[in-house]
């Protein structure tokens, strides 16, 4: 049996709410990807999300809430995060910061860490629902362990659609890249993620900004090989392979591929970061043996697409 896609209205929502409450999971869209979503404080109700996706135990959630007085519940905040939250909340930016405690939060959430991800989504249709369940929501990408997260209902049901009990379409989600994670638990600021809040964006606020290389201590999640797409991927591609697709990043691109998806004709970051992941699973089909990728910069958002694109082009392990 797959799940109901339902367009994102008010009744829609208020019947989300109460599957959360119940202990369901739903998907619902976020500006960044859609997130797999369940009650943070039912610990049966998280298991089922490592359980579906197929996700390790220790690697934790983001914990969903409205704003910044809701994520004080869970997590301590000082000034600099009240700071950073004040500026950047709600958004595309996600701040680890230190556990409460005794706060009801399951402990699956937070892999047992002494620290909790937390983040105040912009979307209407995640504040929506965070309003209504009127409980924090424990929400990963919504899609299986590794591979590429989903910017459209239609990818969630097609990934996942067995294990969820309702998706709420709210169509495409404008940003199409993970949130910024931002290390604040400790004494200096750590970028575990790079987003759409940019490395620039953040440094101009706090300072010099550690980005240390991806490990078990730091984030979990962020390993070598993620978002992968089947089909092999070659970055910063100026010729071509045989049988290869292209996604083409500016107005020129070598000629002779067998098929050809802009990212962004014009060069926009923010355009390339949208189309990324939706074209991705596009091209991800066994009539190609590739997918090359051209150049794009590293600067500003281009520095999370192309974080994306390097996880993506490690091969998997086993
Ligand atoms: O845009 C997003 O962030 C989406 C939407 C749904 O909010 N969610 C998302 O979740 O991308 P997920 O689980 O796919 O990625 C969360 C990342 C993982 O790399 C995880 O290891 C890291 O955040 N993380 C979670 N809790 C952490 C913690 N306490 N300390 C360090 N990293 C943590
Ligand atoms: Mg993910």
């Amino acid at each position: 049996m797959s799940a109901a896609i339902l367009p994102a209205g008010p009744s829609a929502i208020a019947r989300a709410a109460r599957l959360l409450r119940e202990g369901q999971l739903v998907a619902f869209p976020t500006e960044t990807v859609y997130g797999l979503g369940a009650d943070a404080t039912n610990e049966h109700a998280v298991a089922a999300i490592f359980a579906a996706k197929g996700r390790p135990h220790f690697n934790p959630l983001i914990v969903h809430v409205p704003g910044l007085s809701e994520a004080e519940t869970f997590t301590k905040i000082d000034s600099r995060a009240r700071e950073i939250a004040a500026q950047f909340w709600p958004g595309p930016l996600t701040l680890v910061l230190p556990h409460r405690g005794d706060n009801g939060l399951s402990l699956l959430a937070s892999a047992g860490l002494d620290t909790v991800a937390i983040r105040a989504p912009a979307h209407p249709v995640a504040q929506a629902l965070l309003r209504a369940a009127g409980r924090p929501i424990a929400a990963p990408s919504a899609n299986r362990s590794g591979r590429v997260s989903p910017t459209e209902a239609a990818h969630v049901a097609a990934e996942l659609g067995e294990s969820v009990a309702l998706i709420l379409d709210g169509g495409r989600t404008p940003i199409g890249l993970e949130s910024t994670v931002l290390d604040l638990s400790g004494e200096t600021c750590a970028l575990l993620r790079p987003g759409a809040v940019t490395l620039e964006q953040l440094t101009e606020f706090l300072g010099p900004i550690a980005t240390p290389a991806a490990g078990p201590l730091r984030s979990p999640g962020m390993l070598p090989s993620h978002y992968a797409p089947s089909l092999p991927l070659r970055l910063n591609a100026t010729d071509i392979h045989p049988g290869e697709a292209l996604l083409a990043f500016g107005p020129h691109a070598p000629p002779g591929f067998a098929e050809i998806l802009w990212l962004s004709r014009t060069g926009d970051l923010a355009e390339a970061a949208a189309n990324l992941f939706t074209m991705l699973r596009q091209l991800d089909r066994p009539a190609f043996t590739g997918i090359a990728v051209t150049p794009i910069p590293n600067h500003g958002l281009g520095h999370a697409i192309n974080d994306r694109l390097s996880r993506a082009a490690t091969p998997r392990p086993g």
